[in-house]
């Protein structure tokens, strides 16, 4: 079960990259792969998603997560699960968030390729897909966030 990255919290300023990249809707099964204290996902609900599902090693920010779903009442719609992204099932998400290291995007592409539907975006914070071509770019606060709409555009120079 490897660990492609330690808990580093999006900004709260940041967390507002994925959405300018990738409006949300009631319709969205949003997932974030590494889902630390389950900000990205809050924020998806508040913004109108229909669900969230975020995946972590951590088992206390795990916890920590279902209980805040708990206190804002909103644990019908937004779940937190113990565990490891390569192991989890992607195939119900519609929009997915993610802000692993680059080791884990490589370890991911098969695994996203093979269960991601259609027209599923994937939103990454920081790191690309090698050898993919994101369909979209932005800067903010200093960071790149790229969009993926699947099924994935090999870029061409590699
Ligand atoms: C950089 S933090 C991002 C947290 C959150 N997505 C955010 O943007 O605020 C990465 C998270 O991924 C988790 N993580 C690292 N490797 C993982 C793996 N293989 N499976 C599941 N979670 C993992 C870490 O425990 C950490 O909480």
């Amino acid at each position: 079960m490897p660990s492609f990255i330690g808990w580093v919290p999006t900004s709260t300023d940041d967390v507002e990259g994925f959405f300018e990249l990738a409006p949300v809707s009631t319709s969205d099964v949003v997932y974030d792969l590494g889902s630390g204290d389950g900000r990205l996902l809050f924020a998806a609900i508040e913004k109108g998603a229909g669900k969230a599902i975020g995946i972590d090693l951590d088992a206390g920010l795990v916890k920590a997560a279902n209980e805040a779903a708990k206190q804002k009442g909103i644990q019908d719609r937004i779940s937190f699960l113990e565990g490891d992204v390569l192991e989890s099932d992607l195939k119900k998400a519609t929009l997915v968030f993610c802000y692993l290291y680059p080791t884990a995007s490589e370890a991911l592409k098969p695994k996203i390729e093979a269960e991601l539907k259609p027209g599923t975006r994937v939103v990454m914070e920081s790191f690309y897909f090698h050898g993919w071509k994101e369909n979209k770019t932005i800067q903010r606060g200093g960071k790149s966030f790229f969009l993926y709409i699947m099924p994935p555009q090999q870029d061409d120079i590699f």
